[in-house]
């Protein structure tokens, strides 16, 4: 599976994405390229943004230099890939999308915008002919899409077979059930006078899945009242 970033800050990368489970992975299970934006400037000085048409502040990239950048991001892949553009103004990732892009085996493009944001018209360029997504990473900005593209690359492995070999435990995990995971607990038994949960020690398999089962309910209608509203309506 190849990834391709396209960025004007091609530093940040790999960065995170080389370290753990998914650094172990890069050049066996997927590949990583970065596409310098800068590098498809067409003047000396390299500019990849402009001021707004009808004002306002900060700069917008420039729809020539993007298009081109993304055309090479396309050149290497022979199928279609998932295209994602990070906006703030996108759909909100969530783990039913990252398992949706995985099953893409070309891979996918990833754009991240910086500065106000992109021209409009390479945004639909690539929307009405590659279907390119717009996606978020949740209701807050940040100061470009390089941090948001990391997430949504790291949460895509974790359903491409390869590098979690334990399908099982994305399975059981936040989110997949709509509920929030159970706590867990290792050695030792006892730390800093807290105990481990007796009824994990009891050997029990129907206790403990039941007891996973009660913790998961609780924690979500404590904190995730949104998500434990959908639990209860997918059960009716
Ligand atoms: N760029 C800036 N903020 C973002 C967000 N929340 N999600 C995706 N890309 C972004």
């Amino acid at each position: 599976m190849l990834i391709t970033v396209v960025t004007i800050f091609p530093e940040m990368f790999p960065g995170p994405l080389s370290h753990s489970l998914i650094g172990k992975g890069i050049g066996r299970i997927w590949n990583l390229k970065i596409v310098d934006i800068r590098n498809f400037a067409e003047d000396k000085r390299n500019t990849v943004d402009d001021t707004p048409y009808g004002g306002g502040p900060g700069m917008v990239m420039k729809p020539d230099v993007v298009h081109e950048a993304m055309n090479h991001a396309l050149s290497f892949y022979k199928n279609k890939p998932e295209i994602v553009f990070m906006t703030p103004r996108g759909g909100v990732f969530s783990n039913k999308m990252a398992k949706d892009f995985s099953k893409n085996h070309e891979g996918m493009i990833i754009l991240c915008g910086r500065y106000e944001g992109v021209d409009q018209r390479v945004i639909d360029y690539w929307k009405k002919k590659y279907e390119m997504k717009e996606v978020s990473i949740g209701d807050y900005v940040l100061f470009g899409g390089e941090i948001p593209a990391m997430v949504v690359v790291d949460t895509c492995l974790r359903f491409s077979s390869g590098i979690m070999n334990n399908i099982e435990s994305t399975v059981e995990e936040s989110f997949s059930i709509d509920l929030l995971e159970y706590p867990q607990y290792t050695k030792p038994m006892t730390w800093n006078g807290y105990d481990v949960p007796s009824v994990l020690l009891s050997g029990n398999h129907g206790k403990i899945a039941s007891w996973k089962l009660e913790q998961s309910k609780q924690v979500t209608r404590d904190v995730r009242p949104d998500l434990w509203a959908r639990f209860k309506n997918n059960r009716e």
